[in-house]
């Protein structure tokens, strides 16, 4: 990730939240703090440069979308928001669960603006919760933290590390961390940024440091997204914009194989859900255009 485009995807992955929060029903996932994250100028430029990228994805509508409200939602349901909305929804679904199951700790790696700590204060308070990013994304966003005046939860604590440069292992033992203590890795939108041998090197680090029966959710794109004669247009847009901005997308997953990958770096491959899994698990319901964003796959791990 270069320095000066850091955290862009995770400022255009929290302002897909904070519209849904604020203009759909019913909610997928209803991050209600992510709008004060933002400026009114910010709001400004996010609703006139995402509209934007209708031009980008599907330039042969562009001129039925004229009125800007009209392009953003169109961008919104068709290619920003799908992806964030479902993998934030199955992330905490499967932290309900863990938490149910004895865990006390948990560690959002490439955390960008998530806001679980403040958002789910009173349920969330029995768990140590860390957020581990990149030093650069990070800090923007303690500054966002404090621009919206959020007081900082007593149970949070923050870990800046470049995964790419970094061994996650040294920056946990680094922290209040406890390696004893059953944990819920989430790693969400962070595996497409990295190559594979990153990956596997931050998945290895996490099983050094993780008792057996922790948890971890992750999402990974197919190796079709990255074929051009195979790849739905959204998929390719979103590869054409990440490169754009300086995070290119650089790996996938067969999503055949990951049991078999990951049994290899000592876990448990337990739910692999395919688009259509998660199209009817949080899409079917709806008379919108949200739908699961083809080639991007959602996977729970246990360590064994
Ligand atoms: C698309 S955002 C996802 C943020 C958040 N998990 C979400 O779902 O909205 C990608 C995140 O990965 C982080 N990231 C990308 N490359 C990284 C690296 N080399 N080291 C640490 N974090 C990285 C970015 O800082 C950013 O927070």
């Amino acid at each position: 990730m270069e320095e000066n485009q850091a955290g862009i995807t995770a400022l255009v992955t929290a302002y897909s939240r904070a519209y849904h929060a604020t203009h759909d029903s019913p909610l997928i996932f209803n991050d209600f703090l992510a709008d004060q994250l933002f400026t009114p100028q910010e709001h400004v430029f996010f609703d006139r440069t995402i509209a934007g990228l209708i031009k980008v994805i599907a330039p042969e509508l562009e001129v039925h979308y004229t009125d800007q409200a009209a392009a953003l939602a169109w961008v919104m349901q068709h290619h920003s928001g799908p992806t964030t909305l479902s993998r934030s929804r199955y992330g905490e679904d499967c932290l309900e669960k863990a938490v149910r199951q004895g865990v006390e700790q948990y560690v959002i790696l490439g955390a960008g603006m998530d806001t679980f700590a403040f958002r789910r204060l009173e349920w969330g308070s029995s768990l140590h919760v860390f957020e581990v990013d990149h030093p650069v994304t990070q800090a923007m966003k303690r500054r966002r933290i404090a621009a919206a005046g959020w007081a900082l939860p007593a149970n949070l604590g923050f870990i800046p590390v470049d995964f790419a440069q970094e061994d996650l292992t040294d920056a946990l033992k680094n922290s209040a961390y406890d390696p004893e203590k059953l944990t819920f890795f989430s790693w969400l939108g962070v595996t497409y940024y990295l190559s594979r041998a990153e990956v596997a090197a931050a998945l290895r680090s996490i099983v050094r440091m993780a008792p057996a029966g922790s948890a971890m959710v992750f999402d990974y794109m197919d190796p079709e997204a990255f074929e051009p004669d195979k790849a739905g247009g959204s998929v390719s847009a979103m590869r054409d914009i990440t490169r754009q901005t300086g995070e290119p997308m650089k790996s996938s997953f067969d999503p055949d194989g990951l049991a078999q990958d990951l049994e290899s770096l000592g876990w448990h491959l337990e739910e692999n859900l395919s688009p259509s899994d998660i199209e009817e698990r949080y899409f079917s319901a709806r008379d919108d255009s949200y739908h699961a964003t083809e080639h991007v796959h959602f996977a729970m791990a246990i360590k064994e």
